[in-house]
């Protein structure tokens, strides 16, 4: 049959951040220990990467664990109960079986009940991606509230005997709530990718630890990606000197600076969460986040700017207002 109209929701005038919360596990590996076992330093590792520590996951502590407390302490924050919730997503890229997903056992355990639930990978930038799907099911009525989370054990697909890799990757969840709102508190995210050289960040099989080209992607993170950043302060209505944060992917601190020094935002803190806890893929921008908010370092109301980059290449940002 032609000629039907269906009907849509009435789209909402915004959707925002309602809270934060994170979650690392509770062992902690400095770089004394890594120098202890293989060829490296604690001068090498904080001069190229930054982190000082970082926190690994114990055998038998799992993405859903890490998830379900990060998860927990968002839902706390917003004020909401579970059952207010209707969509969870979790991002992740170091998922420990390919199916099932981890979000409907994360939200069965958090006392969600039947709600949408699935996990996107986009690896580095999956929470900003992840973010903006929320945003539009808040906004489009597919959804009431959304449980978004980042959640990885990176160290379950790393060679920890690999000094390029293993004194970078670390495991940590990092979780938000979003909800409708009277005014846009999520600015429209601007995200892309490039497919031509995936084997730049990658887990080749099954069989397979993370290898990536580190100056390969160095040199890209440190030119495409603020030009990327600026777009989505434009895109927002705001300019660099209204951003009170920005929150770059924790992949190197050295990235984080030049990205930094690019967007030229005078006022703003530059989340350095890497130091103490490492590179935790797509769970790094929610943990900083929820890092920073329980420090009493980004005010309530202020915008913040959030840069994912990472293996795809894919890339997202987006400027939402802190709970
Ligand atoms: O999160 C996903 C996105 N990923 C990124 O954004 C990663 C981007 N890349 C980077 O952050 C940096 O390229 C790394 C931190 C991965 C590496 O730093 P780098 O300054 O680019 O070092 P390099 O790979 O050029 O290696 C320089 C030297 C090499 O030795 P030779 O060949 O010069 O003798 C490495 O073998 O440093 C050596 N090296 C180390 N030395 C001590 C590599 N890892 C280590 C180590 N300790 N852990």
């Amino acid at each position: 049959m032609t000629g039907v109209t269906l009907r849509a929701e009435p789209v909402r005038p915004g959707a925002r951040v309602l809270g934060f919360g994170g979650h690392q596990p509770a062992k902690v590996v400095t770089n004394h220990d890594f120098a202890a076992v293989m060829d490296t330093s604690d001068e090498w590792i904080r001069s190229r990467v930054g982190i000082v520590e970082r926190r690994l996951a114990g055998p038998d502590e799992t993405i859903t664990d890490l998830a379900v407390q990060a998860g927990g302490k968002a839902l706390a924050a917003s004020g909401l109960a579970p059952s207010d919730v209707d969509l969870v997503i979790v991002a992740t890229c170091s998922a420990e079986t390919p199916m099932p997903s981890h979000a409907p056992a994360v939200a069965h355990r958090l006392g969600i009940e039947a709600p949408g639930a699935y996990d996107l990978n986009s690896a580095c930038s999956g929470f900003c991606y992840a973010l903006a799907a929320a945003d539009a099911a808040v906004r489009t009525g597919s959804a009431r509230n959304v449980l978004v989370v980042g959640a990885e054990k990176m160290s379950q697909w790393i060679d920890q005997t690999d000094r390029s890799t293993a004194i970078i990757f670390a495991d940590g969840a990092g979780a938000a709530v979003v909800g409708p709102s009277e005014t846009p508190g999520i600015g429209p995210v601007v995200w892309g990718s490039d497919g031509s050289a995936p084997e730049r960040i990658a887990i080749a099989d099954r069989t397979s630890f993370i290898r990536q080209d580190g100056q390969a992607v160095f040199r890209w993170a440190t030119t495409a990606i603020a030009p990327v950043a600026l777009a989505a302060v434009e895109r927002a209505g705001l300019v660099p000197d209204d951003l009170a944060t920005i929150v770059p992917h924790q992949a190197n601190l050295r990235i984080i600076d030049a990205i930094a020094r690019r967007i030229k935002a005078t006022n703003a803190v530059v989340a350095d969460d890497i130091t103490r806890s490492g590179n935790t893929s797509g769970a790094s921008i929610p943990l900083a986040l929820a890092h920073m908010i329980e420090r009493g370092d980004v005010p309530s109301g202020a915008p913040a700017l959030l840069v994912g980059f990472g293996a795809g290449l894919s890339y997202a940002a987006q400027v939402i207002q802190i709970p």
